[in-house]
């Protein structure tokens, strides 16, 4: 079995350059299917997920090429509409294929997209987006079956769903027309998909408000685009500086995407200071606790720091209420925080967090990946040896954490196990 070991109880200093963003480069890589030419995409981070979409890239006939950070896809001519069931499951965003597919090839055939690990996570909104531009999506036995020529039209989702806002947009840009997506999500992965889009010859405007414009069905041809910085990284290592203590400096991040996070965190005491590409945090005192942390769309706090910033609370003097409105089980990591000390009660959707003056390190298991990125940042705040399993999990979303957090100068190794 693969751990994280960290050796917690000492305060950090370093620096450390932020990957890039997975949640941006896996619905650029899926756009690179309606490009008749080839496309580079630097500043890929190296994980899991990424490998799983270059396979469907592969699998759908398209030309791939790797070195270091750097992808080349190149999808004049592909061949397949089709992703298998046993990359669907590995990994939720795999429905973002849905829309570009259909656009790009007349039809698609997808089976349900796997990671329930936070709760329901239906796709209706997808559909819905889709059936509007005129696909007809038949639902048979845990696949669906996709077909049509996809013309403009107007998509009002319900609720600004990240992924749906995605699909969306990569089936309106192919779709006949002008589209009008109304209630979009705002958040930076999509303006940043936008440009991407553009780059690649699309007609897009509106990214980052809730009404994003398509003028499609031209077809687009290759380009160059490098991945932005991980927001929801640099708000892990934020946080593991404010649990353990000291200062860092994250190279690389923009500011303005982490202001709902560096809030909170300087409410409870520490102090940040946002340079043009950079952020440095400082932690001098206890933490005090701060007013209630609630989850929203962007730009409301970030659902995926929820774990994190948790974490750097659990020592913080008096009590912090979260509120999770974004997921319904999104509190799988309190149980293990648990283990280590700290004092957390949940009720519904509502966390109540009640400073302890110390932790204590502990076996843990994470269950998700932000959930385990906080057992880790938890560690490093904690009294003697914690050993963090279901590594995996974490593996989903963060290149080297161990490498990372030992360049802010943490205490941290991740032991491998070795499959013979
Ligand atoms: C994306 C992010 C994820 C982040 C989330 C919210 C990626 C790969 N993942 O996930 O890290 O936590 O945004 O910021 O980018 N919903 C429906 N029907 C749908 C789609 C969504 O009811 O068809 C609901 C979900 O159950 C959830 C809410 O809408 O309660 C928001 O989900 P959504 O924004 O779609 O998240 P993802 O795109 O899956």
């Amino acid at each position: 079995m693969s751990i994280f070991r960290i050796r917690g109880g000492r305060s950090l200093a370093g620096s450390v350059g932020v990957q890039g963003a997975k949640n941006s480069v896996l619905p650029i890589l899926a756009a690179t299917v309606l490009a008749h030419g080839e496309c580079v995409i630097h500043n890929c981070p190296r994980l899991s997920d990424v490998e799983h979409t270059m396979e469907i890239l592969g699998y759908l006939g398209c030309k791939i090429r790797q070195e270091g950070r750097t992808v080349w896809v190149d999808a004049s001519a592909p061949t397949g509409c089709s992703i298998p069931d046993e990359l669907m499951r590995e990994m939720r965003s795999s429905v973002v294929f849905l829309g570009p597919i259909l656009g790009r090839m007349g039809q698609a055939e997808l089976t349900y997209p796997g990671g329930c690990e936070l709760g329901p996570r239906p796709i209706d909104l997808h559909l819905a987006a889709l059936r509007a531009l005129g696909a007809e999506i038949q639902e048979r036995s845990g696949r669906l079956v996709c077909k049509g020529e996809l013309t403009g039209g107007s998509i009002t989702l319900s609720l600004a769903s990240v992924g749906a806002t995605e699909n969306a947009m990569l089936a309106a840009v192919a779709a006949k027309g002008t589209t009008t997506i109304t209630n979009a999500a705002r958040e930076p992965e999509i303006v940043e998909l936008q440009s991407f889009l553009r780059a690649l010859g699309a007609k897009v405007r509106g990214a980052g408000s809730s009404v994003i414009v398509i003028e499609g069905g031209d077809p687009l041809h290759g380009g160059e685009h490098t991945v932005q910085s991980d927001r929801i990284v640099a708000a892990t290592y934020l946080s593991a500086v404010a649990c353990a203590g000291g200062e860092g400096e994250l190279l690389g991040v923009d500011w303005r995407q982490l202001s709902t996070v560096t809030a909170a965190l300087v409410e409870a005491g520490c102090q940040v200071e946002s340079g043009s590409n950079s952020i440095r945090i400082a932690v001098r005192k206890p933490l005090k606790a701060v007013r209630p942390i609630r989850t929203a769309p962007y730009p409301g706090f970030p659902t995926d720091a929820q774990a994190v910033v948790m974490a750097a609370l659990c020592k913080a003097e008096g009590a912090t209420v979260f509120v999770e409105n974004m997921f319904e089980s999104r509190y799988r990591h309190v149980g293990e925080l648990a283990r280590m000390g700290a004092d957390i009660r949940v009720e519904g959707r509502v966390a109540v967090v009640c400073g302890v003056p110390r932790l204590f390190g502990a076996s843990v298991r994470a269950a998700d990946l932000r959930g385990g990125a906080a057992l880790v940042a938890a560690g490093l705040g904690a009294e003697g040896e914690t050993e963090v399993s279901g590594v995996k999990h974490i593996l989903r979303g963060y290149e080297d954490l161990a490498g990372d957090l030992a360049a802010l100068g943490a205490d941290i190794c991740l032991e491998e196990e070795i499959v013979i």
